[in-house]
């Protein structure tokens, strides 16, 4: 059993209402037409900000939501109110840091869902601060999650989306890989976020080579600050050092983020969104 440290409240969770919902935004824009019904969608991660958003969205569109992460009171009280709102979950409390956790999870998915058609891997962690005199477990962390996390699972889910792909009315099924603008541009004081982020898109990339043929798209997301717990497990000082970088700009929400991977994963089966990169509009770097 994993030991989750609760991070801290602050600037960053500013966005979260007292119910737990993203930013208050109800789906009130015409979407939730169905586009996704009869699919089976996984989303790691989906027990707070980015996930938590994109599970809401998805299953909006009428995909059953596998919620995957640890914290199991957060998915239960996320999929009580997916299923208020008429929609299908499966709670699947899950370290993904661990291989055989991570391919339970999709297996489980499959067996009790039935298929699997989207795989949304966005469970990470993002640990800031100067290379020098690091503490080498944050970086061990980040490797864990960002990376060993994510690989995991698409090693367990490729065989049943490329399944997917074949047999399926929609005959497509998707991966979308939750990198950062981290990914594409490495800052002093990131230096093994950078690193994993960069990684992603490298694996992200070199997976869509080898799928899409087989109609698997890959597609990879790059949010600049986005107000979600994310920057709560750093240490204090680093907190403060992001609390003064980002203090005179309005973040993105969690479902700005949602709606991006909602357009990907609901194009017809011959457009294959490759790379988005979407910063808050007053982001420079
Ligand atoms: N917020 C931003 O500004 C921003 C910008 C660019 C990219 N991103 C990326 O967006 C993704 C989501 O982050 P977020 O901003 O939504 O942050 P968040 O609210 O902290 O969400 C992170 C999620 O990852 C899950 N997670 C962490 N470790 C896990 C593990 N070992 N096994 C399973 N799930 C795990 C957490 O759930 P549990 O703790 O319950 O397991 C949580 O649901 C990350 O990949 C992050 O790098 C965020």
């Amino acid at each position: 059993m994993s030991i989750v440290p609760e991070p801290q409240t602050g600037w960053y969770d500013e966005a979260m209402t007292q119910d737990g919902t993203q930013d208050g935004k109800e789906q009130t824009d015409g979407r939730g037409t169905g586009r996704l019904a009869g699919t089976v969608a996984l989303v790691t991660g989906a027990s707070s900000g980015i996930g938590e958003a994109t599970a809401t969205s998805l299953a909006a569109e009428g995909a059953t939501v596998a919620l995957v992460a640890r914290r199991k009171d957060r998915l239960d009280s996320l999929a009580a109110r997916i299923g208020a709102a008429g929609g299908r979950t499966l709670v699947v409390e899950a370290d993904v840091t661990d291989p055989a956790q991570a391919a339970d999870a999709v297996e489980r998915t499959v067996r009790e869902l039935g298929r699997l058609d989207t795989l949304v891997n966005n469970a990470g962690v993002m640990l800031l601060g100067p290379v020098v005199d690091a503490p080498f477990e944050e970086w061990e962390r980040m490797i864990a999650i960002n990376l060993t996390g994510l690989l995991a699972c698409s090693h367990a889910a490729l065989p049943h989306l490329l399944a997917a792909a074949e047999d399926s009315p929609r005959q497509v099924a998707d991966v979308v890989n939750i990198s950062s603008v981290a990914g594409r541009q490495a800052r002093n004081g990131s230096g093994v976020y950078n690193l994993t982020k960069h990684g992603v898109g490298a694996f992200s990339e070199s997976l869509r080579q080898e799928v899409t043929q087989r109609h698997v798209r890959v597609s990879l997301v790059e949010p600049g600050a986005v107000a979600t717990e994310l920057g709560g497990h750093n240490r204090p000082e680093i907190q403060e050092q992001m609390r003064a970088r980002f203090a005179d700009m309005e973040r993105l929400a969690a479902s700005d983020i949602a709606e991006t991977i909602e357009f990907i994963v609901t194009r017809p089966r011959h457009v294959a969104i490759n790379e988005v990169l979407i910063r808050p509009t007053e982001q420079v770097a």
